[in-house]
């Protein structure tokens, strides 16, 4: 299919999605989780704090709709496509801990309890995920952590849940940094590998620059700007803060820790490119098939799943172009025409400053729209791609092996290698 001739507005409606992403480095949080970006499926951004199951009992946050999605992954070949998690988000307690001042379930939308909903999603193959927060209650209201991180991490993990997400409502932004390392620590005593994933620098940046050394010991990926929504605006909000802030923000991530920045087909290429934790947030029993093909395309999910595990950054602004290196010496290169209005247009790709890696000769693999292999390369290459607005082209690049080189430089003229044409 083409995507091309989708307007952005289609692509939004249909998807319904959301993502979260990117970030290097030797002191991560030290709990072997989260070494490529985590991908998953998350509540929020679909189902919001809809309790009201006697109304819409197959759209309310209950023990259902966790059951319904975790039987769709695997049904659906979400779960091979490497979705793994999937995540509870706010208003799933009771208003009122218990006797022990444990957090609870609510009882009439989850009768059975947490601990039998992860039992359920683990039979499947697959992880649960829970919310609380790190204040004194959570954004919807509901009991939140402050005072009670060591009893919540331990009921989390008696539950045998395998990720937390940690918001930043209700808290003291002076306390935010010892409050998030608290809980840190207090999973970790539990002995249970629970993904972290925080907020803390989401609810710092108003008051101060975080210190994201400090994060990266302390989360598994953080989240920097606000909830994604049904919207280029949106998306195209966050694209800028990552770009803006790339100097503080790129360093942070790789292995064990990445920025989590909240989809549609150029949120899944940036998001590729920034190395995103994948979180989708859509209905999975009704999803249109062209959102699904997205979702699941494995050439981009390879590209967000890279073990050298670095973010990308944006290079050329006048345009956009990012980049983010991958495995074995390639280069993932998005051109993003940002422009909303007007037809196609097209970049000069030798004027992105990765294809320098095109020297003296590569080979470039369309991704989106459509996937093309684009044969073989030069520095002079008068190759041109065309992004539709709001539209964006993802290629791989792979610099050619020295025989190949060396062919190249032998005949110094146009030749085929594997039936493929070396454009001069
Ligand atoms: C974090 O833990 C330390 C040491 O137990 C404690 O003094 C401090 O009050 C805690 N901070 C928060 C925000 O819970
Ligand atoms: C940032 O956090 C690190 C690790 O906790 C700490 O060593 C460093 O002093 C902090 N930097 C600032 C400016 O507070």
């Amino acid at each position: 299919m083409d995507l091309r001739n989708l307007s952005w507005h289609y692509i939004a409606v249909c998807l319904l999605a959301v993502l979260g992403s990117v970030g290097p480095a030797a002191d991560a949080l030290n709990n072997g989780l989260a070494l490529t970006p985590t991908m998953g499926w998350l509540h929020w951004e679909r189902f919001m704090c809809n309790i009201d199951c006697d109304r819409e009992p197959d759209n309310c946050i209950s023990e259902r709709l966790f059951m319904q999605m975790a039987d769709v992954m695997v049904k659906e070949g979400w779960k091979e496509a490497g979705y793994e998690y999937v995540c509870i988000d706010d208003c799933w307690p009771s208003r009122q801990r218990d006797a022990q001042g444990r957090l609870q379930a609510d009882p009439r939308r989850f009768p059975r309890g947490i601990k039998k909903l992860a039992d359920y999603v683990h039979s499947k193959g697959l992880k649960l995920g829970i919310y609380a927060d790190v204040g004194k209650s959570t954004c919807a209201g509901y009991p939140g952590s402050l005072g009670y991180y060591e009893t919540d991490a331990q009921t989390f993990a008696d539950w045998g849940v395998d990720l937390l997400k940690f918001d930043g409502c209700f808290m003291d932004w002076n306390l935010l940094g010892e409050g998030y390392m608290n809980m840190s620590k207090a999973l970790t005593k539990t002995g249970r590998s629970i993904l972290f994933s925080c907020e803390w620098p989401l609810y710092e940046w108003p008051f101060q620059k975080p210190n994201y050394t400090a994060i990266r010991e302390t989360c598994n990926h953080w989240r920097n700007s606000a909830d994604v929504y049904d919207s280029w605006s949106s998306v195209k909000s966050i694209f800028e803060w990552a770009a803006s802030h790339q100097d503080i923000i790129v360093p942070s991530a790789g292995p064990g820790g990445w920025n989590d920045p909240d989809m549609q087909e150029s949120q899944m290429a940036l998001w590729a490119i920034m190395a995103a934790p994948l979180f989708m947030s859509n209905d999975l029993r009704d999803i249109c098939p062209r959102s699904k093909k997205l979702l699941q395309n494995r050439h981009i999910i390879a590209i967000n799943q890279d073990p050298l595990g670095k973010q990308g950054y944006l290079t050329v602004d006048s345009f956009e172009v990012w980049e983010r290196p991958l495995m074995r010496n390639r280069l993932a290169i998005a051109v993003l025409n940002k422009q909303e209005i007007g037809g196609p247009r097209g970049f000069a790709i030798r004027a992105a400053p990765g294809w320098k890696l095109c020297d003296p000769l590569c080979e470039v693999t369309q991704i989106l729209p459509k996937y093309k292999e684009l044969g073989f390369h030069t520095p002079k290459s008068p190759m041109v791609v065309s992004a539709n607005p709001s539209g964006t082209v993802l290629l791989t690049i792979t610099p050619l092996s020295s025989d190949l080189t060396g062919l190249y430089k032998l005949h110094r003229q146009d030749i085929f290698v594997k039936n493929k044409h070396i454009v001069l």
